[in-house]
């Protein structure tokens, strides 16, 4: 299991139109391969820890090959500005690489599975406390 700690830096805010929101934190250059986890973010060094779909790469639908590289964390359930906030992002399993869409439409509906997928392997994996 991946962690990345960091501080929860302002995205673009496309993910807040799209319907699923992300707490950004920079990406280490090595040791971190691209595409989509199901993991946790726990907010603050001793803090409660969240179940997040994680995507880590270039944004493809959006930018191409030329995009700039980071980790979004999408909290499950969560609704609060988590900006300058310190984080420990947990990457657990890999649930599929990033693939460019050919529109919004089609990557939300692929972020709607992504999230289904999360919260199956946090039933089955997450023991409570
Ligand atoms: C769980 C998850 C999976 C994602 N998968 C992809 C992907 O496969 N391809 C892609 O281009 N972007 C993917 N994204 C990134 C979205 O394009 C991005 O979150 C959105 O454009 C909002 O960007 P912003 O937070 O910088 O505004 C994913 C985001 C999340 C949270």
């Amino acid at each position: 299991m991946l962690q990345v700690h960091g501080v929860v830096e302002h995205g673009d805010e496309r993910g807040r139109t799209l319907g699923f929101p992300t707490a950004n934190v920079a990406v280490p250059e090595h040791g971190l391969r691209d595409g989509v986890w199901a993991g946790t973010v726990r907010l603050g060094p001793d803090g409660p820890e969240r179940v997040a779909a994680v995507s880590v790469g270039h944004r493809p639908t959006y930018y191409g090959k030329d995009g700039a590289r980071l980790l979004e964390a999408h909290l499950l359930d969560f609704s609060g500005d988590l900006y300058g906030r310190q984080v420990v992002v947990s990457l657990h399993v890999r649930l599929r690489p990033q693939r460019r869409f050919s529109g919004s439409a089609d990557l939300v509906e692929q972020l709607r599975r992504d999230v289904a997928d999360t919260r199956a392997w946090a039933a089955q994996d997450l023991l409570p406390g």
